[in-house]
Formats: C-alpha cells, sequence, structure tokens
C-alpha cells in the first residue's frame, strides 16, 4: 500500500526511511540538516557522493525514530524521470534483502521536480518489487512483501498522491504483462488471452472473442495457416473502449500473441527454444494497456486492443513451405519459411483492425525478428512507421517511460524483397534488412491509416539491465502505450 504523508519524515517510526540523495559537488546542501548531521561523515569519506544506484545504509541514533536510514544516489540529473525510477528499483532490491516491511521515503526537497519525481520513483519501487513465483514451492526464509510504503511530501501531498496513482496503474499494468509472458506455454493459450480481456468488460468497456468459425468465415488465412499444425483453437481478441465524448479520435493497438513459436515445419534449433513463449509479448503489452485503459478511463480517446493469438505448430496439417495463403485482405502470400509467421497473424489483425474501427492511427507491437536484436541489441527497440508525426509520438512517450525506441526506415526497395513468383507478396525478404521487411509486408495491411511498428524482440526480455527490471520478460511496450493514451490530444 502506498500512502502520502504531510508529516516530517523524521516523525517515521518504521524498518526503512528511504533517502534519495542527488549527485552535486556537495551533495549535502539540499538535504534536510537532520540527515546532513547523518551522512557527512560518509560523504567525508569517500564512502557515499549521490552516484546512480549507490547506497549508504545507517542505524540512526538520535532525532529519528525509524530502525535504518538508507540513503540512495539519484545520480547528477534530477530532470530525468529514469533517474528516479532507477532510485525506486535500487530501494525494492535492498529493502527485499532487508525484509523491511514498513518503509518511509523523504521527496520534501525536489522541489519544482517532485511530481514527476515521485511517480517514476514509485514506478520503479513498484516494478523493481517484482518477482513471479508461482510454480515454485514457497521458501521459509523468502522476501518478505512490504506492507507500507509512506510518502514524505511536505506541503504538496496532493500533488504527490496524483503522482502515486498514475505509478501504480502504470507499475499494475508492467506486472500483469509480465505475468503473463512468464506463464509457461502450456497455460498461457489463445483461450487464456481471451479470458483475461472477458474480463476486462465493463463500463465503456467492450470485448469481444473471434473464434477459429468466425475467424473462418472472415477468410483470416494468415491466422488460421499458423494455426494449422495446433492442437489449440485460435481467437482474435479484441477490447474496445469508447469514451464518452462524441466525435473522439481512435487509437488501434494490435499486439502479436504467439504463445508458443516452435518455427512450425521450419522448425527452430532445440537451443534457446524454451525462450519462444515469450513471443507473445506483444500481446501481453497490448492487452495490459487496455487494462490500464479501464482503469483509468480517459476522457478524450477511444482505444481498440486486438491480439491474434495461436502458438506455431508443426504437424501433419501444419502450413508448408510453398503453401499459398489468402489473407483478410484479399492478398495472397507464398509462405517460404513457416518461422516467418508473426506477419501472417498481425497482417490479418491489421487489416481487420483498420477496416473495422477506421482508426486515426495504429500501433503494432511485435517480437518480430531475431534481426532487430542484431543491429539494436537489447536497448532499443525496433520502431518503424509510415507517418512521422505519430513516430515522433511513440518515441516520445517511450522515452519518458525508459523504454527507448530507435527509427529504421521503410521503402520500395525493402517492399520490393518480397516479391513473389506465384502471390501477391512472399513471407520472407530474403537476405539483408530482415526487420525492415519483416515492418514493409505488415505495411501492406494498414493501408493509408498512420502506422507504427514496434519490432520489440530485443526488449521484451533479456532487455538492458536494470533495477526496475528483472531477468526475464519486462513488460515493455504496455507503459509506452498508457502513456501515449494518457498524452493523446
Ligand atoms: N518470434 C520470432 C522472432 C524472434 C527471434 C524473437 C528471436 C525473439 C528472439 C519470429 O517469429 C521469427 O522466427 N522470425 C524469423 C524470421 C525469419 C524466418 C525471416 C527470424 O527472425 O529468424
Ligand atoms: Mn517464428
Ligand atoms: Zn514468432
Amino acid at each position: 500500500m502506498l500512502v502520502v504523508s504531510k508529516k516530517k519524515s523524521s516523525t517515521f517510526t518504521g524498518d526503512v526511511l528511504v533517502v534519495p540523495v542527488v549527485q552535486a559537488d556537495d551533495c549535502l546542501a539540499t538535504l534536510d540538516p537532520l540527515f546532513q548531521d547523518i551522512l557527512e561523515r560518509p560523504v567525508k569519506n569517500n564512502d557515499f557522493s549521490g552516484k546512480e544506484g549507490d547506497t549508504c545504509l545507517v542505524y540512526p541514533d538520535n532525532g529519528l525514530s525509524c530502525t535504518r536510514l538508507l540513503f540512495v544516489g539519484l545520480g547528477e540529473d534530477i530532470h530525468e524521470r529514469e533517474s528516479f525510477r532507477l532510485c525506486g528499483g535500487v530501494v525494492a532490491q535492498n529493502i527485499r534483502k532487508l525484509k523491511g516491511e514498513t518503509v518511509g521515503v523523504v521527496l520534501d526537497s525536489f522541489g519544482d521536480v517532485l511530481a514527476d519525481a515521485a511517480e517514476a520513483f514509485a514506478e520503479g519501487l513498484l516494478l523493481g518489487g517484482y518477482s513471479f513465483d508461482r510454480y515454485k514451492k514457497p521458501k521459509d526464509d523468502g522476501p518478505v512483501p512490504v506492507k507500507k510504503v509512506t510518502f514524505f511530501a511536505g506541503s504538496d501531498a496532493g500533488v504527490v498522491r496524483k503522482s502515486v496513482k498514475r505509478a501504480e496503474v502504470a507499475a499494475e499494468i508492467g506486472a500483469v504483462a509480465r505475468n503473463m509472458a512468464n506463464e509457461p506455454g502450456n497455460f498461457w493459450t489463445a483461450a487464456e488471452f481471451a479470458s483475461f480481456a472477458r474480463n476486462l468488460s465493463g463500463q465503456n468497456v467492450k470485448t469481444t472473442i473471434l473464434a477459429k468459425k468466425k475467424c473462418q468465415n472472415l477468410k483470416m488465412g494468415g491466422l488460421l495457416a499458423v494455426n494449422q499444425g495446433s492442437a489449440h483453437d485460435p481467437a482474435v481478441v479484441i477490447v474496445e473502449y469508447r469514451c464518452k465524448k462524441k466525435k473522439a479520435p481512435t487509437i488501434l493497438l494490435v499486439g502479436k500473441g504467439l504463445t508458443f513459436d516452435s518455427g512450425g515445419i521450419s522448425l527452430k534449433p532445440g537451443a534457446g527454444m524454451e525462450d519462444m513463449k515469450y513471443d507473445m509479448c506483444g500481446g501481453a503489452a497490448v492487452m495490459a494497456a487496455m487494462q490500464g485503459v479501464v482503469m483509468e478511463q480517459p476522457a478524450q480517446v477511444n482505444v481498440i486492443g486486438i491480439v491474434p493469438a495461436t502458438d506455431n505448430m508443426p504437424s501433419g496439417s501444419a502450413v508448408k513451405p510453398g503453401d499459398v495463403i489468402t489473407c483478410y485482405n484479399g492478398k495472397t502470400v507464398e509462405v517460404i519459411n513457416t518461422d516467418a509467421e508473426g506477419r501472417l497473424i498481425l497482417a490479418d489483425a491489421l487489416a481487420y483492425g483498420v477496416d473495422k474501427y477506421k482508426p486515426d492511427a495504429v500501433i503494432d507491437l511485435a517480437t518480430l525478428t531475431g534481426a532487430v536484436i542484431v543491429g539494436l541489441g537489447h536497448h532499443n527497440t525496433g520502431l518503424l512507421a509510415n507517418d512521422d508525426a505519430l513516430a515522433e509520438r511513440v518515441t516520445e512517450a517511450g522515452a519518458k517511460c525508459g523504454e527507448p525506441t530507435w527509427r529504421l526506415p521503410l521503402g520500395k526497395e525493402y517492399t520490393k524483397q518480397l516479391k513473389s513468383k506465384v502471390a501477391d507478396l512472399r513471407n520472407i525478404g530474403g537476405k539483408g534488412g530482415g526487420t525492415i521487411t519483416a515492418a514493409a509486408f505488415l505495411e501492406e495491411f494498414v493501408g493509408e491509416t498512420p502506422w507504427v511498428h514496434l519490432d520489440i524482440a530485443g526488449t521484451a526480455w533479456g532487455f538492458t539491465e536494470k533495477s526496475y527490471i528483472p531477468k526475464g520478460p519486462s513488460g515493455t511496450g504496455a507503459r509506452t502505450l498508457l502513456e501515449l493514451i494518457r498524452s493523446w490530444k
């Protein structure tokens, strides 16, 4: 539980009182005199300088009633939200070690950056406390969950309260996306995506599940082809949020919900194949973002989330290299490699979404290509777009959330790599530019609608090591989408 207090932080009687400290020539200057006294010796002895990630633990014996004092370095730039988010993550890690149940955070010295500081810190704290233990026997000496966090905000308690609320929603949807991704492939199939979406329906929110029969009627040949070798039915999972305002813009979010990617007949190598349970992280981000939308009920914008969901398995009935399929929009595709399946299921979802909902903007997220890891590593999401303004918006939202993106080009030369001898398109682009040709394929299914594609194959798991990002799935995309929606004008 997160609460905000107007009291003086020196009155805090809990387990750990956290003091974020800015790195500066005199890092003591901005602190309350009480903390200055205590931190003076560590600073004089060069044990602490406020450097990002550094900590100093003290057991105070006068003037304070808390059990422990934890000074945490913010680094130099307090105008970066990321500094506070990382700081919150470091605190989460330390609290886990200290088994602190009641935590206080001193924020009353951050004046003009307070709103952002409190939000980012709370986000980092909550995201950094994440763990997935569902399939493990609980340990006797395991982590003790934090019971209560009190933010000491002085007279600005109202501002901080609002910030903390925003952070709670953002962190929750981050955790929701991580939870879905952490679920093994046998427990997270298209049916689980569907029941998650059903649970979101309610005020201003409508859930529609297009089951296999309906996909057949709608001629979603891409999704059906990928699903052909599977023991589980596919689904197109749709969550529709409509605000009260008439004539509000509509944003369409589409996420790749590939619940396990074996590669199909073009089977992947065995080593590391277990990670392909994460091939639904785009879908997880979209459904998690929809949960955020449902919680916050934005007033200015309609948001539609669509997740095409299936696994990709080899079998006697599976789609084969050389097969020709017809997608929802009538375009035919020669399947050269059954492992390039994400673009086939997205093709149907994008074309259907654009056709049915006539959105003003489309953003899709997908663990689409290994090539994006070759190009950008694990530190940037690949961004491709047919619209500069929308690309700018998504980039800005990502930057604000600590989820950086890097734009790659599109162009007719790349599209040409998708030419097929027998069909309108083939599903792979041949040598070079794998991330771009994959996006160029998707581009064929969005028409003129402004569209951004995010290739999260490098960032959905194994993302840049950060205090608030765990080792497994990062939940990337969920918070960026929520930020985009919150700031949509
Ligand atoms: N899901 C994979 C992409 C992927 C690979 C994500 C590694 C994360 C880590 C996608 O379906 C795929 O298999 N893509 C192929 C495309 C190729 C056959 C053109 C790839 O990247 O190898
Ligand atoms: Mn694949
Ligand atoms: Zn895949």
